[in-house]
């Protein structure tokens, strides 16, 4: 009798506890992935895109230098069945989710999927209120790692509920599933979402047509306003927990090269999650440098997981840090004026955090150490554009 009651104590215990985490050991460094959402949106999402998709990130270095994630966004279902189970858009994805995901898988790479905490997706699909379970289980079925889960559609509804009534039914799903929330930083997810999911949407939307900042466009953001609204949240970052100011608008609507450079720049420098949105079937040689730089990419990969944080700002022109696991400091100046600026560096005059002693100082985008920290330099950097530098002992 005693060894049942304690059994059922212990079972007690134990499901409690299990039904109450997200999953530990995922998204240690920020993950890095291609989502269908900016190039595709509803209508262009589709089998064969994701198809190659996966098989440019394999094939075109982007699978070498750490991209893993193919994620579709949203538009791929279209109903529920009577048991209440998501009804897959056969239109756009004859063969169904389960065969698109072993071939993502089939090419080393990892599978996302999309939902809404609501009862519909931003564009008007099912959404998973009421329906958490059915989906959490599908989504273990067929063998999917990440999932994006919107908050279209959910008036009336608590954030931090239905974002932990979901997490909860992953894990009880048991595959271990990279939750990626997307509230768009509304009831500040930095503050509660730690324990809930891996990385969180900070904003609203970046602007696909690639536009740098001046205004928000409806729920649409300039990438060099979104740097702003970063300011102040590194705290919360750090291994398996992520501040995300969206996807990456490089190679999205001709972006210029110096403003896909910073943008990218401080998408690493910030820890931030490196969703590439471009096509990655027809991309220009400029974007596929940007997008595939190791030297940056290390930066983003860092595994101390710290969020980069400005500590200079002369108004146009600022300096921004990020501390690196074997010491190094990496500094970014990021020039956000139409106009060329010339700073002269006196090291021991900027307020680096950690900064002790000699350093060599290496020039990321060149690849190429440019001087060391005991003596002055100048540069020159071009109008909305970055100089990063990798401090080095
Ligand atoms: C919201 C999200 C976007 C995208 C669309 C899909 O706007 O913030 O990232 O997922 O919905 O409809």
């Amino acid at each position: 009798m005693k060894t049942r009651i304690f059994f059922l104590l212990l079972t007690f215990f134990l499901s409690k506890e299990m039904a109450a985490q997200k999953f530990d050991n995922l998204a240690m460094t920020p993950p890095m992935g291609w989502n269908s959402w900016n190039s595709f949106q509803c209508d262009g999402v589709n089998e064969t895109v994701i198809k190659e998709m996966a098989d440019a990130m394999a094939e075109k270095g982007f699978k070498e230098v750490g991209y893993e994630y193919i994620v579709i966004d949203d538009c791929w279902q279209i109903g529920r069945d009577e048991n209440g189970y998501i009804i897959v858009d056969k239109k756009k994805f004859p063969s169904g989710i389960k065969s698109l995901v072993d071939y993502v898988h089939s090419k080393g790479l990892k599978f996302g999927i999309y939902s809404d905490a609501g009862t519909k997706t931003c564009a008007g699909r099912p959404g998973s209120k009421g329906f958490e379970r059915q989906d959490a289980e599908i989504y273990a079925k067929w063998d999917v790692d990440y999932l994006k889960y919107d908050w279209c559609h959910t008036e009336g509804q608590d954030a931090i509920a239905s974002y932990t009534l979901m997490r909860d039914e992953l894990f009880k799903a048991g595959r271990p599933i990279v939750f990626s929330i997307c509230e768009w930083g509304e009831n500040k997810p930095w503050e509660w979402a730690k324990d809930v999911g891996h990385l969180w949407r900070t904003t609203l939307d970046i602007d696909m047509g690639a536009r740098y900042d001046g205004n928000i466009w409806g729920n649409l953001i300039g990438w060099a306003d979104l740097v702003d609204m970063q300011v102040g949240l590194e705290k919360y970052a750090g291994p398996g927990h992520w501040n995300d100011p969206d996807m990456l608008a490089v190679g999205n609507n001709n972006m210029p090269e110096n403003e896909a450079r910073a943008h990218f720049s401080m998408w690493c420098m910030l820890a931030a999650p490196l969703m590439a949105g471009n096509d990655l079937r027809e991309m220009t040689p400029v974007d596929h440098n940007i997008l595939t730089n190791k030297e940056l990419i290390a930066l983003n990969q860092d595994v101390l997981g710290k969020q980069g944080f400005k500590i200079e700002d002369f108004g146009n022109f600022e300096i921004w840090q990020k501390p690196l696991a074997n010491g190094d400091i990496s500094i970014c100046f990021f020039n956000r004026e139409t106009t060329n600026k010339t700073y002269e560096i006196e090291w021991a005059n900027i307020k680096i955090k950690g900064f002790e002693g000699n350093y060599q100082v290496k020039d990321l985008w060149k690849n190429a150490v440019v001087g060391a920290t005991d003596s002055k330099m100048s540069i020159d950097v071009p109008s909305r554009d970055v100089i990063v530098f990798r401090l080095m002992k």
